[in-house]
């Protein structure tokens, strides 16, 4: 993909996320359009920050068992904690990794930020190892950002 096709997917997302009748639509459909758009993207979905632990919500994917995740466990406790995008290239090699799907090789957590607050997180798994690179980052911080303002306004 890209940096035009990149930039495209992201002007389809600000429209829906500005056309969404709520902030659980918005987030749906974001995760609906990073899903088709990026066949490498395997499983993608949304976290949402309550009290010390994320909270699962809208994803496309296999269903994992990762429902509810306290602060201090997996990648996306990792990067909530931290306040930082993580990007892990492989999974089996990390130990802070929560399995999700045996496929899963590798891994990207984006936060969503207000205020230097975490909202919640974009999370995203790939079947190819290494899958994730700078584009991917760029798109998904974006994607996170226009996601922040749909949530702080609710
Ligand atoms: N792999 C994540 C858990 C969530 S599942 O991938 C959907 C983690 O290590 O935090």
């Amino acid at each position: 993909m890209t940096d035009t096709d990149r930039q495209d997917l992201v002007t389809a997302i600000r429209s829906a996320i500005a056309a969404a009748p709520s902030p659980d639509s918005a987030m749906t459909q974001a995760v609906r359009l990073l899903k088709d758009a990026i066949p490498y993207y395997s499983w993608v979905g949304i976290y949402l920050l309550d009290g010390n632990e994320l909270v699962l919500g809208p994803f496309l994917g296999k269903p994992s068992p990762h429902t509810r995740i306290p602060l201090g466990r997996g990648i996306c406790g990792a990067a909530a904690s931290e306040k930082a995008t993580i990007v892990v290239d492989d999974v089996n090699a990390d130990p802070r990794y929560l399995a999700c799907s045996i496929e899963t090789r590798s891994e990207i957590v984006v936060p969503i930020m207000e205020d230097g607050e975490v909202l919640g997180e974009i999370d995203i798994d790939s079947d190819r190892p290494a899958a994730f690179g700078d584009g991917d980052r760029r798109l998904l911080e974006q994607v996170a950002a226009l996601l922040a303002e749909s949530l702080s306004e609710e």
